[in-house]
């Protein structure tokens, strides 16, 4: 047990709720469970803790490697996987009925909602902590957490690096933590999206007021560029309403093989998936592909929050 804990019995529902000094509690922590997993592939500090991961919009990663960090931690895990259909919501029933409930069948909770706030209202009800797996355009804070994490593993250093954010930037949640989470270190932020698909302008003065450096553009190549690190994101086509509207946006930016080679030799490549055409398969193959090991460290970041928020750490 460390006293040094700041996270003990904490809501994790915006990535602002987090210092910068919490964060880098929790970062340290992922590295500590990512070394001993080599030696073991269980670390179990959870013990007859309950998880219970409630999902009312699809997720593969974040539920799954939610539930894999707790079982990993030898705790166990309850789940709504179709919470919109399977769950009483279905029957009409408030975040704040379904908060007081949960908070006796679990000591944490994760859940995943359309509606910006929802998070926040379930942590209101619920006595346990509550982990925001994503509330609608809002925020997806453990996603921005696991992606500082593939920024340092990749890196070296979160610090004075350039991060050029690509596609969705108003509707993508992840690019909205993110980029808050980014102004706790020197960062230039380039932000590329068609203007109809910019990151929202009351975000953007938020960021230029904490610091960073953001600059906009419409243009790919330009951006590329300067990039040390390239975080793209699918245009979230569930957010649009038309299929038309969607299709004038679909496939606005491609990164290629030949884009990637370039750019900077050690330039990173990230996505929080799932990808869709937003970065050609052949990219993949290449060392700068950093994706799929983001999608894995996910894991040790999450069991970092699940050991943290319970107070076995
Ligand atoms: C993201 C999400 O749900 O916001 N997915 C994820 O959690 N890795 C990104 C997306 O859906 O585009």
């Amino acid at each position: 047990m460390n006293s040094n804990n700041p996270l003990i019995g904490r809501d994790i529902v915006s990535i602002s709720d987090l210092s910068g000094a919490e964060i880098r509690a929790v970062l340290d922590q992922a590295r500590h469970f990512e070394q001993r997993l080599k030696d073991a592939p269980m670390i179990p500090l959870l013990n007859g803790r309950i998880l219970a991961t409630v999902f009312y919009e699809p997720s593969t990663r974040t539920r799954l490697s939610f539930e894999s960090a707790m079982h990993r931690l030898g705790g166990a895990v309850i789940s709504v996987a179709e919470a919109k259909t399977s769950s009483s919501a279905a029957k009409g029933e408030s975040i704040y009925d379904s908060g007081r409930m949960l908070e006796s069948y679990a000591d944490v909770i994760v859940q995943r909602h359309p509606a910006v706030g929802s998070a926040r209202a379930l942590a209101e009800a619920a006595g346990v902590p509550v982990i925001n797996a994503g509330d609608g355009t809002g925020e997806h804070p453990t996603q921005a957490l696991l992606d500082l994490y593939t920024i340092e593993r990749e890196k070296g250093t979160l610090d004075g690096l350039t991060v050029v954010m690509m596609g969705d930037l108003k509707h993508g949640r992840t690019v909205h933590s993110l980029a808050k989470a980014l102004a706790h270190w020197k960062t230039k932020l380039i932000l590329c999206a068609p203007r109809a698909l910019a990151m929202p302008g009351d975000l953007i003065a938020y960021l230029r007021n904490q610091g960073l450096i953001v600059i906009e553009t419409e243009n790919m190549s330009a951006a590329l560029a300067q990039a040390d690190v390239v975080y793209v994101t699918r245009i979230q086509q569930e957010r649009f309403e038309t299929v038309e509207e969607y299709m004038r946006y679909k496939g606005v930016y491609v990164l290629t093989e030949q884009a990637v080679r370039a750019a900077k030799p050690g330039v990173v490549i990230m996505h929080p998936l799932p990808r869709v055409d937003e970065i050609s398969t052949d990219v993949d193959a290449l060392p700068n592909a950093a994706y799929f090991r983001q999608a894995r460290y996910g894991v040790f970041v999450r069991m970092a929050l699940l050991a943290m928020v319970l107070g076995a750490v």
